[in-house]
């Protein structure tokens, strides 16, 4: 692995990190820290431009496009750019069947927003999911590692202002 003189450039700090994950794959397996690489990416720049993708391509000597199908699969990579709380509401059928489709509309008239756009002072941004594993617990919300369950009209509005904050 080379230092690159892109534009795009990660933290020394986070260098490091890119080092320490590389590391621990067998030779000639270094395609396997991809999604580590790609949390890392997002977390310094908020999300993964094509730019990005190709720094990490080049990182991992591997070709663009392999970056790009990996990406563009996994919802929870932003390929475009997003606001500082990105809400990732569950569309999957057993959230709706216990009113998501009520608290999803809700969420959208809140913010003024549809699916995939940011409010305008770049605070939210709204991404349609598929089920997040807590399908007993619908409807569901994740906004970065946190989960938010059982969500009413009331809830949206504690978590919005709290965010809000
Ligand atoms: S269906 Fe919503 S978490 Fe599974």
């Amino acid at each position: 692995m080379t230092d690159t003189p892109n534009t795009v450039a990660f933290t020394p700090e986070r260098l490091v990190k890119v080092k320490e994950i590389i590391a621990r794959y067998p030779e000639g397996r270094q395609k396997s820290a991809l999604l580590p690489i790609l949390h890392l990416a997002q977390e310094q720049w908020g999300w993964v431009s094509s730019e990005t993708m190709d720094y990490v391509a080049e990182i991992l000597n591997i070709k663009p496009v392999e970056v790009y199908e990996v990406a563009t699969f996994y919802t929870m990579y932003h390929v475009d750019p997003v606001g500082k709380h990105v809400i990732e509401y569950c569309r999957t059928g057993p959230c709706c069947l216990m009113g998501g489709e009520e608290i999803y509309n809700y969420l959208r008239q809140k913010l003024g927003i549809e699916a995939g756009q940011t409010t305008p002072d770049g605070l939210f941004t709204i991404k349609e999911v598929e089920c997040l594993a807590a399908c007993g617990w619908g409807p569901v919300f994740q906004i970065r590692e946190k989960y938010y369950m059982n969500l009413t009209k009331e809830k949206v509005d504690e978590i919005i202002d709290e965010l809000s904050k």
